[in-house]
């Protein structure tokens, strides 16, 4: 079947391997990568598919509303998957404001084109939103997330996507606009910007730099590689049952502490280095305000009805991951050449 589908965010970390999964997998689907190209976004990490056929980039920024209708009018999606966002935690902390904006407003106008470019008909069509288990809040020792967990988000990024959500649902109650939500744990792979936990930590090794861990570093997370989180992203697209929401994990909780250690002794492996060496490099620094300190998914909803599983091995993973970073010097070393130096400074240097 031939399809017009719009991909939000396809230049950052989980929207490059989306759309290229899309792109390869589906070739009788025209995929329009629409992206503001901020610090996070990154056309060389489409470089490979970008000149298939089936695949255009439109930079655009959503919270520009005429240009988000702009793009419905050019195009005639049958099919949104948003992921644009402002993604990081920290970043939230010191500069909320773009987050409510990209994260909120961006959002109400993706909704706002796509019921006013479907209001004909909206069989066949489908708005799909990317969020994350942070709307939840935090767990203590023990339970998980599921999809009947109360909403509790605790820091202005998850609650700029928890207002995204509501916003979504709301647009499906209301205006009867055919939508799925997935709410994810944290990804890491190839791509991801190094301002987040495991490509800075395996950034820092490789420099000989400390690495920040916070607080007492006893955090929870559960973490997903971001292939898995393609492939359910694809299943939801095209199985999902408009209305609902489906938790996605990789059942594979870690102290950060533990994570860190672990991507120390496989560093030193890789580097050549005498075992022992890269730990040295860790160094406690003042928490992350409002650090929310467990998080745990039971995907077992999306499992059950729809068949999607996670790679169970984290060590494989993980392995992956490093090698990507360290055989893709060129990639990491312009991605932090550029405005990371000075967030850095920021955020590490009183720390
Ligand atoms: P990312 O920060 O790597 O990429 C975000 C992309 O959105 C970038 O390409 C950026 O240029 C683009 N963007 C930002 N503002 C925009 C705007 N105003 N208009 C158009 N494009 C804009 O993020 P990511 O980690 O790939 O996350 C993608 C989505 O998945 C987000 O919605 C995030 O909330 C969600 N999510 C992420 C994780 C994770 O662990 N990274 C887990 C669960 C859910
Ligand atoms: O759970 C899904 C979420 O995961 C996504 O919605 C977010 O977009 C994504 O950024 C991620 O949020 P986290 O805050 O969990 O990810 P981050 O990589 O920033 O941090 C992971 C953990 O490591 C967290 O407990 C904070 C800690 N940390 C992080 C950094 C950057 C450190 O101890 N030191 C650091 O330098």
């Amino acid at each position: 079947m031939n399809r017009k589908i719009l991909i939000t965010g396809g230049a950052g970390f989980i929207g490059s391997h989306v759309i290229r999964r899309f792109v390869g997998k589906y070739p009788g689907y025209q995929v329009v990568n629409a992206d503001k190209l901020t610090y996070a976004g990154n056309l060389e990490n489409l470089a490979d598919i970008d000149s298939s056929p089936n695949y255009v980039f439109e930079k655009c920024d959503i919270v520009d509303k005429q240009a988000v209708a702009g793009l419905f009018a050019k195009y005639g999606f049958d099919g949104v998957i948003h992921l644009a966002a402002e993604s990081h935690v920290d970043r939230s902390i010191t500069a909320p404001d773009e987050f409510v904006l990209t994260n909120v407003v961006g959002t109400l106008n993706l909704l706002n084109a796509a019921r006013e470019a479907w209001k004909d008909g909206y069989e066949g069509k489908l708005f799909y939103h990317v969020s994350t288990d942070e709307v939840y809040g935090s767990l203590g020792a023990d339970g998980f997330f599921t999809e009947d967990t109360a909403y509790d988000p605790r820091s202005p990024y998850s609650a700029s996507k928890a207002g995204s959500d509501h916003m979504v649902m709301a647009w499906h109650h209301t205006f009867g606009l055919p939508v799925v939500i997935s709410n994810c744990s944290n990804n890491y792979g190839p791509n991801q910007f190094p301002e987040k936990l495991i490509p800075l930590v395996i950034n820092n090794i490789k420099h000989s730099a400390p690495l920040p861990v916070y607080g007492k570093g006893e955090n929870i997370r559960d973490w997903l590689y971001v292939e898995d989180h393609a492939a359910a992203i694809d299943t939801l697209f095209h199985h999902g049952k408009s209305g609902e929401t489906y938790n996605v994990g990789g059942n594979n909780e870690w102290k950060n502490i533990d994570l860190i250690r672990l991507l120390c002794r496989i560093m030193d492996r890789k580097l050549n280095r005498t075992e022992g060496t890269s730990e040295k490099l860790i160094s406690f620094v003042k928490d992350r305000p409002g650090h929310d300190m467990r998080y745990a998914i039971d995907s077992s909803k999306l499992q059950k009805e729809l068949g999607w599983s996670p790679i169970p091995d984290f060590a494989v993973g993980l392995e992956k991951t490093v090698d990507w970073y360290l055989s893709n010097a060129a990639w990491l070393e312009r991605v932090i050449s550029g405005e990371y130096g000075q967030y850095y400074d920021m955020m590490y240097g009183n720390r």
